[in-house]
């Protein structure tokens, strides 16, 4: 997803180039910034990395107080300087985040109209027609909202007009947009992570609200919707997020799980879940993408399990394609860490047009999708910068738990004995993570070996065959080995023609109800002669004798809480195995942290 940033300040473009450092983890294939100097725009413009930005502004320095700044992440048109954002035409010069939807309709009307472009981007119409109303006699703010008016699709807009004193302009519709009242400064951006530690007051405009910012104010100067801003302290993203001693955010957040499962696990929450009517749901379905729709496979057996509630899961980007059936009393929750990513948004839209209860599981309350949401339920991660998510992960699964625990007390599935065992787990389980991280050292000789190839077979049982595809794509997204998940009952239905000597497979296998049918399914690996990998019970490695570097020994854990203690070993596995590849971890090729385009 592309990131944007606007800076009211002095040396702004200093503020602005910081700010898209920020952003960086976001992925990104080039960048740009316009300053207002002297009531004139100037623009640069760089392919690849922000040090070819920086390099370009070091040959031509140029300084203002009001300036905006972009990462493009290329939806339309290639990744060059000419698509780079911002995108600058006669008055005025624009950085967007979004898709406009009908921009090849608007390109035409504006060529007729003696208009031409330069870029193969949908971006760049925004430019042209304010320029056009500009024309017109019309105020800077009544050319941009008429402008914006044409629009179909999603955006946030930083836009800078040739004479406008030092004013910069936002506004959004769909896309994230942030705007900050510091003590030496004005500031706008796509995300809180990119404001600096000026920016102690934040304030997330509606969709169409036009914000003006200057040195002196920040001011909502919609015509259809005029009111007062009213800002918000922000400490938690104002602190500056450093990776400490950790080699990456990612190895980072790996480890901030411990403690994040010990706040989740005492911070009695349960007042915030009854808010939903369990006992009277006839259906849960559970829509995601990614590793949030991992958790959300988890979930369903928990739900099913405790409370005896029907759940189904879907994948975001198939839902509302699927003209999904939505029957009275059904809850549908939409899991997504950034809580901006435009597959979900859009079924969350879906949904609502069926008049289903709507419920967001995000970490980022005032995105997109926990506004627009009937209910919201926060996972209390704290800022995610690695791309490949992690502690997201593990902190939904344990919301997750929270709320199954709260509709099996609703619905008195199971009985009262069993419902305490299963909070007890949770209250251990922040414990017996700690011993799993404590031997990652272990994990680290395994990974070395798992390296070594090119294509790898995950395999789990039961709800673990969630954690099986989560650890499949925790690896492939972050070290591009090829891997693939399966429930390991499916081996012999097809993919045991793919097992030799160059086909490891990787099979999790705790001990629990499962461990007995899981065996078959390694000796059906072992009579293939494919490498094989382990990571579960010791009772497992007495049948095989794997060497040190081939099985992990899990400790004996309660089955409730298998899969969030069982998902570590694969993140330390993708870990290890991408910085023994020397792979970016935290800014995998081709990924952004958060997708906002379909
Ligand atoms: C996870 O490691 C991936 N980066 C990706 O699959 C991610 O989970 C997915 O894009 C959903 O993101 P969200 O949770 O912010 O909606």
């Amino acid at each position: 997803m592309c990131g944007i940033i606007g800076v009211v300040a002095k040396s702004a473009v200093k503020s602005v180039l910081e700010g898209l450092g920020r952003l960086e983890y976001r992925g990104y294939d080039s960048s740009g910034i316009s300053i207002l100097s002297n009531n004139k725009i100037h623009t640069i413009k760089a392919e690849g990395k922000l040090t070819n930005l920086k390099h370009r502004l070091s040959r031509q320095p140029i300084d203002g107080d009001c300036c905006i700044g972009h990462t493009r992440w290329a939806t339309h048109g290639r990744a060059n300087v000419t698509n780079a954002h911002p995108h600058q035409y006669g008055q005025v010069s624009v950085v967007h985040n979004g898709i406009i939807e009908n921009y090849l309709h608007l390109k035409q009307q504006l060529m007729q109209w003696g208009h031409h472009f330069n870029s193969s981007t949908d971006s760049e119409v925004i430019p042209h027609l304010i320029n056009h109303y500009l024309a017109q006699p019309m105020t800077h703010e009544e050319a941009i909202e008429k402008a914006i008016g044409q629009l179909k699709g999603s955006y946030a807009l930083g836009v800078l007009i040739n004479g406008a004193n030092n004013n910069l302009y936002a506004v959004k519709q769909g896309s994230p947009l942030v705007i900050s009242q510091g003590s030496h400064g004005a500031y706008m951006a796509s995300d809180a992570m990119a404001l600096g530690a000026d920016s102690g007051k934040i304030y997330y405009p509606e969709d169409n609200e036009l914000i003006t910012l200057n040195s002196n104010e920040i001011k909502c100067c919609s015509r259809s919707i005029n009111k007062k801003i009213h800002f918000i302290n922000n400490k938690k993203y104002v602190k500056a997020v450093s990776k400490g001693e950790h080699s990456s955010f990612m190895e980072k957040e790996i480890f901030e799980q411990v403690d994040l499962l010990k706040r989740l696990s005492v911070n009695n929450h349960t007042n915030e879940y009854s808010i939903i009517n369990f006992k009277d749901l006839n259906k849960i379905t559970i829509i995601a993408c990614g590793t949030s729709y991992y958790a959300a496979s988890v979930a369903k057996t928990w739900f099913e399990q405790y409370a005896n509630i029907l759940v189904e899961v879907d994948i975001a980007s198939e839902y509302r394609y699927r003209s999904p059936v939505v029957i009275d009393n059904e809850l549908t929750i939409f899991v997504s860490q950034s809580g901006e990513t435009a597959d979900t948004l859009a079924a969350l839209r879906y949904a609502k047009s069926k008049k289903a209860q709507t419920l967001a599981l995000v970490n980022a309350v005032n995105s997109s999708i926990a506004r627009e949401a009937n209910f919201t339920f926060e996972i209390y991660a704290g800022p995610e910068i690695g791309v490949a998510s992690t502690k997201a992960f593990s902190c939904q699964l344990a919301i997750f738990y929270k709320m199954a625990l709260e509709a099996a007390k609703q619905t008195a599935f199971i009985d009262k004995q069993e419902l305490t065992q299963l909070a007890l787990n949770f209250v251990q389980l922040p414990y017996i993570m700690e011993k799993v991280l404590q031997r990652c050292a272990d994990i680290k000789l395994m990974a070395k070996k798992l390296c070594k190839y090119s294509n790898i077979l995950f395999l789990g049982r039961g709800v673990l065959t969630a954690i099986a595809q989560e650890g499949a794509l925790k690896l492939k997204e972050i070290s591009y080995i090829h891997a693939e998940a399966y429930a390991a009952g499916e081996l012999k239905h097809g993919p045991i023609a793919l097992l030799d000597e160059q086909m490891p497979v990787l099979v999790i296998a705790p001990k629990n109800s499962l461990t007995e049918k899981l065996l078959s399914n390694i000796k059906e690996v072992q009579a293939r002669n494919a490498p094989l990998f382990i990571i579960g019970d010791h009772s497992i490695n007495e049948h095989i004798n794997l060497r040190d570097d081939e099985f992990f020994e899990l400790p004996a854990i309660p089955e409730s809480i298998l899969p969030i203690i069982s998902v570590i070993p694969m993140q330390l596995l993708a870990l290890y195995s991408a910085q023994t590849l020397g792979k970016n971890v935290d800014q995998p090729r081709n990924l952004a942290k958060s997708v906002t385009v379909e």
